[in-house]
């Protein structure tokens, strides 16, 4: 008998009750340190006061208000954002899959209203990942997603990541964006190097196309920079934004330059719950920390310490582990054997960790993890590791 939960998904036997900073406590008591975050969702960790106070205080007044009428909060998000930004203008979104949707309409109205309605060919990249609809599949292309569910939603050239001559090549008349992750998530924590995101933005110059950017797991504060592409001095017309904008109220956003958002006026797009008051309180909380430069450059140094650490780690134990590689508190432990392994023996010592595809253990930690912790966690990850060994003997 089918499940009363639809079972789309594979779910490990824990059961948490409550959430404390970096710390996951389970239904029978063990405490859990958490290296995913909710897969890079709670930034702040678990039950921020400041957070929380957002949050309590917004649901006293007002929780939801429709689309129709002023919402104080959304506009004071969406003020932060554009200040902190690239950005001239913001659409907000409950989720990194909602975002993907505008951003592929934004590019496509663009067009159109510029007279070039051929123009809806958007470029991506294997191992790419931009949500579940028909969109984000048809995007990400990969047969694990897509088989089974088309006809797709046509307009997507996929090309091997890191494959310029291809790029280049597949640049045509219909093309009019190009689609990417700077650091890919779900693909196993990739970062794309800098000079090729700034040879990205050189390519849309050259050519006249919008530069479209996937920043929902990759930004907000978790390469060190508000947001990744900083990194490379570049600046994107189009950017999807989700996932720690909230700290675990679903919330998401696309930020647009004014000439890329040309094309969406009045009643081209919209959404019931996107922007309400409670999911911008929160936001608006997220962004007075993650956006003061000094936060960041705590991230960056514990970035360093865990990277540090994590170097080690994987040269105590070459046997399951290959490599470290990331950016910023998003890192990839590259392993020898199967990723489940590691994240399944991490549940036994304590620790949460994420698989991720090309044989990789995503580390996600909340921004907010503490030296002690990082040190902790490393330790039990120590543990987890040597278990993993003793199966391989
Ligand atoms: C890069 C990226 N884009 C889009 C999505 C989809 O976001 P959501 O699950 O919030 O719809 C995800 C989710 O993991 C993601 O990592």
């Amino acid at each position: 008998m089918i499940p009363s939960v639809l079972p789309t998904y594979s779910r490990a036997p824990l059961h948490f009750v409550k959430g404390d900073g970096t710390w996951l406590i389970e239904a029978d008591g063990r405490r859990f340190l958490d290296l995913g975050a909710g897969i890079a969702v709670n930034a702040l960790g678990h039950a921020h006061p400041a957070l929380v106070k957002a949050l309590t205080d917004q649901a006293q007044a007002l929780w939801h208000v429709s689309n129709l009428y002023e919402i104080p909060q959304q506009q004071a998000l969406a003020d932060r954002l554009v200040a902190a930004t690239f950005a001239d203008t913001v659409f907000f979104t409950n989720s990194g899959t909602e975002s993907c949707e505008l951003a592929v309409k934004m590019a496509r109205k663009y067009w159109y209203d510029k007279g070039h309605p051929d123009k809806t060919t958007i470029i991506t990249f294997s191992g790419s990942f931009h949500g579940r609809s028909s969109a984000g599949i048809a995007a990400a292309g990969s047969e694990k997603m897509v088989k089974g569910f088309g006809p797709l939603l046509p307009g997507f050239k996929h090309l091997q990541w890191g494959d310029h001559d291809a790029l280049t090549a597949a640049i045509d008349d219909t093309v009019g964006a190009i689609l990417v992750e700077p650091v890919q998530g779900e693909g196993g924590i990739r970062p794309l190097p800098d000079q090729c995101l700034k040879g990205l933005r050189q390519l849309c110059d050259d050519k006249g196309l919008l530069l479209i950017l996937d920043e929902v797991q990759c930004g907000v504060g978790r390469t060190g920079r508000l947001f990744a592409h900083e990194w490379a001095g570049i600046a994107p017309d189009i950017m999807m934004v989700a996932k720690g904008i909230g700290g675990g109220f679903p919330l998401g956003a696309v930020l647009a330059t004014e000439e890329a958002a040309s094309g969406m006026t009045a009643g081209t797009h919209g959404s019931t719950y996107g922007g309400n008051p409670l999911a911008c309180a929160v936001g608006c909380a997220v962004m007075d920390i993650v956006a003061d430069p000094a936060f960041l450059e705590k991230v960056n140094a514990r970035a360093g310490f865990l990277r540090q650490k994590l170097e080690a780690l994987v040269a105590a134990h070459p046997n399951v582990f290959e490599s470290v590689r990331g950016s910023g508190l998003m890192i990839g432990l590259k392993c020898k054997v199967t990723p489940i392994d590691v994240v399944t023996a991490g549940y036994e010592c304590g620790v949460i960790t994420v698989p991720a595809a090309d044989n990789v253990v995503r580390l996600l930690p909340p921004l907010t993890i503490s030296e002690d912790e990082i040190s902790e966690a490393v330790n039990r990850l120590d543990f987890a590791a040597d278990a993993v060994s003793e199966t391989l003997a």
